[in-house]
């Protein structure tokens, strides 16, 4: 089974992104033929300034490579390297109804942010489906917040399959319940656009800064605490065992402890898990002609691939004189 999915690099990477989505796609390369790339088509939609965008592309590559997703077993690649993506994202969108379009969170969210609608927001959908659609992808790992995207890119591949014949493998959204939807550090949902983050790779002060600051109720020290209702036992619950987990929720239970000893604790386990990827992710970055190398490697791969698939779509509805 091929295992397809991207992240925009329009930020600092965080542990919504890696618990949500970069953990299993690092799983997933062992069991599954991996393609992982890099939004940057997509970022177009909201970064206007070049060097930053080949900047964060760049950063973004290093951060997955950190993270473990591993070239010899997956193939890693910028989204803009495969440009025929973009014709069959053209193709698509002729099966593609508005009504699909209108209804999408992130379109209208962003609308609602005050961010002006180009077009490129509205079809960023139909880009999307496209991503997943041109390498005849079965599975895509991703949080809570792209599951729409993903049913709308099934919708979109059944009707082309529709229109023109079985041509398209349609796509499953593959989503852990238990991280589909990790809280930031002011328990909305965490997410870039909200500045709500703990990014893995910035300096360990600003880390625990970070950390010390997930707003937290006002019960005192003495008193007993909710756990289900704390960000920082959620966030705690991410990193740790079993019984971890019971042992932190009897002392929120129990009283006596405060949140500040609550958030040293998931300090200390956020170090534990990420300190060899913050290691590599150093390395990385005094090597950066690696990455290029491991990026242009993978796209030519992806490519080969997307070709096939388009042949075929340009086949089916004709455009293939
Ligand atoms: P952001 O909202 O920070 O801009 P992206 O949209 O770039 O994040 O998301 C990249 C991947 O990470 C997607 O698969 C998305 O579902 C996942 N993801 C992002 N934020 C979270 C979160 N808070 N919880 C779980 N998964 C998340
Ligand atoms: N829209 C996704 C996000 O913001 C990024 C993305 C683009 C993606 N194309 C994809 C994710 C294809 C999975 C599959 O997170």
């Amino acid at each position: 089974m091929r295992a397809l999915s991207g992240v925009q690099p329009s930020g600092k990477i965080h542990i919504g992104n890696y618990f949500g989505a970069i953990r299993q796609y690092v799983r997933m390369q062992d069991e599954h033929e991996g393609f992982f790339f890099i939004a940057n088509y997509h970022a177009l939609t909201t970064i206007r300034d070049p060097e930053d965008m080949r900047r964060q592309t760049l950063d973004l590559a290093a951060d997955y490579l950190a993270l473990g997703l591993d070239p010899q077993k997956a193939t890693v690649f910028v989204q803009s390297d495969i440009p025929e993506v973009c014709e069959l994202s053209w193709i698509l969108s002729t099966v593609t109804p508005m009504g699909l379009l209108e209804r999408c969170h992130a379109y209208k969210d962003k609308v609602a942010q005050g961010i002006p609608a180009d077009h490129g927001l509205f079809a960023y959908p139909v880009l999307m489906a496209a991503d997943i659609l041109i390498y005849d992808s079965h599975l895509v790992p991703v949080g809570q917040d792209q599951k729409q995207h993903v049913e709308v890119t099934r919708d979109i591949g059944e009707r082309f399959n529709n229109t023109y014949g079985e041509t398209l493998v349609i796509p499953e959204p593959y989503i852990l319940e238990s991280t589909a939807v990790v809280p930031g550090i002011d328990g909305r949902k965490m997410s870039k656009s909200y500045d709500n983050t703990i990014p893995i790779f910035d300096p360990e002060k600003a880390t625990r800064k970070r950390i010390m600051s997930i707003v937290t109720d006002s019960t005192p020290v003495e008193g007993a605490k909710d756990p289900e209702k704390c960000s920082v036992f959620q966030l705690y619950s991410l990193f740790a065992s079993e019984q971890q987990r019971a042992e932190m929720a009897e002392r929120y239970r129990a009283g006596g402890m405060g949140y500040g000893d609550a958030k040293k604790e998931l300090f200390e386990a956020f170090m534990a898990q990420f300190g060899e990827a913050r290691k590599r992710r150093e390395e990385l970055a005094a090597n950066l002609d690696y990455v290029r190398d491991v990026l242009h490697k993978g796209a030519e791969h992806a490519r080969a691939v997307a070709r096939t698939t388009l042949d075929r779509c340009r086949a089916a509805c004709g455009v293939d004189i």
